[in-house]
């Protein structure tokens, strides 16, 4: 499975902070937030990464990336030269998707919650084997801000619809999906919306015709944070800064994920660690593993 990392847009909600830079540099307390998503795809298990930013930031990620060897996983990156949409990731990605399953993460969602890994890895299998897609469900206060997920009393799901005026309910789709190779096609199908993007609810509403479409939900102990505004930026930053100091542990510490999945060795983590060596990042990696 491959999978894609959206890090473009302008940022316009949080002018005049990413005037100058990617609003995915940004920190989220104690690192870049694409830190996080980039860490999701990791738990999966997936490690071919096409990272997709603007002509101007591209660069940026580069720098801070690199090639992905540092973590054992393979960092490729894309120039999306208009922000035109969500599901233009599909047409930007196509080489790189070559004949594979792919997984679509936004670059600006983080995710926190037990088991989200054993719950991914569970999707990412399902999802190589059949030909269906899969996206989440989470219960927000306003959903006229999101995709959003229509049930039946069964709870089949019945239709989803970006940003409605008028919420069929309060299950919003989270910025993360799974598809089977299909998704290609189907995006080249897809026709740009009223507000002009090509939109990732249409792909989504295709699947959901066509009966190939999973959607799970992540309950009430899970965090799905929004980055979108200065006060959620902020309290996204609070709630890493929270759990964090209260556990010792850190949340999307690529080092520490790539050592855990065994897809770098300590002595790789402890290198990386040792050029941050003086700052809570890396002393935590320090402290956590030389011995
Ligand atoms: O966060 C989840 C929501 O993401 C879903 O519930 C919606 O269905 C989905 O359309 C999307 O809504 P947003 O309005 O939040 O999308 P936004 O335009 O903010 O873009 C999401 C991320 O993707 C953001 O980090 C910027 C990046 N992006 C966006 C567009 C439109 C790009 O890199 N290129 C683009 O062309």
């Amino acid at each position: 499975m491959k999978a894609l990392l959206l890090a473009g847009g302008n940022g316009s909600r949080l002018f005049p902070v990413t005037l100058g830079v990617s609003k995915q540099l940004l920190p989220v307390y104690d690192k870049p937030m694409v830190y996080y998503p980039l860490s999701v795809l990791m738990l999966a298990g997936i490690r071919e990464v096409l990272l997709i930013s603007t002509t101007e930031d591209i660069s940026q990620y580069q720098r801070l990336l690199g090639d992905g060897s540092q973590w054992g996983i393979m960092l490729q990156y894309k120039v999306q030269s208009q922000p035109k949409g969500v599901a233009e990731a599909f047409l930007l990605g196509e080489d790189f998707i070559g004949e594979d399953p792919v997984c679509l993460i936004l670059g600006d969602n983080i995710f926190y919650g037990i088991d989200f890994s054993v719950q991914l890895e569970a999707v990412v299998d399902r999802t190589k084997l059949g030909q269906k897609g899969t996206i989440f469900g989470y219960t927000v206060k306003d959903p006229q801000r999101y995709g959003v997920i229509e049930f039946d009393e069964q709870g089949k799901t019945l239709s989803i619809e970006e940003k409605p005026e008028q919420p069929k309910s309060n299950q919003a789709v989270v910025g993360l999906y799974f598809y089977p190779n299909e998704v290609v096609s189907v995006a080249k199908q897809t026709t740009p919306s009223d507000r002009g993007e090509l939109e990732i609810t249409a792909v989504n509403e295709h699947f959901l015709k066509a009966g190939k479409l999973e959607v799970e939900t992540l309950g009430r102990g899970f965090a799905w944070l929004d980055t979108g505004t200065h006060e959620s930026l902020l309290e996204a930053g609070q709630f890493i800064e929270t759990i964090e100091k209260r556990q010792g542990i850190k949340i999307g510490c690529l080092e520490e994920v790539a050592y855990q999945k065994g897809y770098s060795s300590k002595e790789q983590l402890l290198k990386q660690a040792q050029k941050l060596k003086g700052t809570s990042y890396g002393d935590y990696l320090i402290q956590r593993y030389s011995h």
